[in-house]
């Protein structure tokens, strides 16, 4: 039996990278995934972001576990597009019990003079995550069955990587600080319906957003920023794998975490323990 039995999981960002993997890994424990994806270039993005191919990856992986996933093309700053995706999953599943909000964007290169960069950072990484909980949790409290809450921050929401001071740099930066405040405030207002809140912290995880070229690029030209040892994870490990941040994930998810509430977990080869 899975670790994940019986759980429905509304996953957000999952057309690649973490999200994918997460919705894989909860698929492979037993969990029914509802997947969604903007599938769409945000223009203040520098690295391609996903389409709809890789939403439809997604799918076709989920169910090569034998997993049951219903996946929705959405973007978490439109409210009414989160509101229809998850009635399809209710619709299809019955109930949401987990939300894992990992949707995101690193608008962080755009040479200081894209201050849209900086609206686009904050209306995804930290009011999509708001939106996201919002449009869940009503029929979480309603169920009364408890439920798991987790919000994908990064290294950069407890501590400074700043790599400059870009607007989409410091967006980014503020909204991951800001989903832990959002975090701690939805955990102990809901505690009392059983229902867990908690954030994960990964160090640089090996996906699109940050395995590109143009992100390459900026680490060769400034390779002061990006080879220091204030950048270097201290285990001997560039970038971690987007299946370390799930398996974290499926423990924070799972009744074996039934207790765990409000914490900041990082998942970082001690990057936070410098
Ligand atoms: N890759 C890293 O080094 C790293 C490190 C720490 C934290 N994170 C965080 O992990 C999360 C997942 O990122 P990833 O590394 O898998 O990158 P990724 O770019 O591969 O995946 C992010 C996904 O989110 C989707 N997305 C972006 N904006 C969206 C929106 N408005 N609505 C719906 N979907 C949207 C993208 O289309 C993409 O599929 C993000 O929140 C990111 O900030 C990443």
């Amino acid at each position: 039996m899975g670790r994940l039995e019986g759980k429905v999981v509304f996953i957000t960002g999952a057309a690649r990278g973490q999200g994918r993997s997460h919705a894989v890994r909860f698929a492979e424990e037993g969990a029914s995934v509802v997947a969604v994806d903007i599938c769409e270039q945000v223009p203040t993005v520098f690295y391609p972001m996903a389409t709809k191919d890789d939403l439809d990856e997604t799918v076709a992986m989920v169910e090569a576990v034998d997993g049951r996933i219903v996946a929705k093309v959405a973007d978490v700053r439109d409210r009414a597009a989160l509101q229809d995706a998850h009635e399809a999953g209710i619709r299809e599943f019955g109930h949401i019990d987990t939300v894992l909000a990992n949707a995101g964007i690193m608008p962080v290169l755009n040479e200081g003079e894209q201050e849209q960069a900086w609206f686009d950072a904050i209306d995804t990484l930290l009011t999509g995550v708001w939106q996201t909980m919002e449009v869940c949790l009503p029929t979480m409290i309603e169920r009364d069955r408890g439920g798991s809450v987790l919000i994908t921050s990064s290294a950069a929401g407890l501590s400074s990587i700043g790599l400059n001071t870009t607007p989409g740099t410091a967006a980014y930066s503020a909204a991951k600080h800001g989903v832990v405040g959002l975090m701690r405030l939805y955990a102990s207002q809901l505690a009392r319906h059983s229902i867990r809140v908690n954030t994960v912290h990964p160090t640089g995880v090996n996906t699109p957003m940050i395995a590109n070229e143009p992100y390459a690029a900026f680490c060769a030209e400034f390779p002061e920023i990006a080879g220091s040892p204030n950048y270097q994870n201290p285990m001997p490990v560039p970038l971690i794998e987007p299946v370390d941040v799930s398996n974290a994930l499926v423990y924070l998810a799972s009744d074996e975490a039934r207790y765990v509430t409000g914490v900041t977990f990082p998942v970082d080869a001690g990057y936070l323990n410098r």
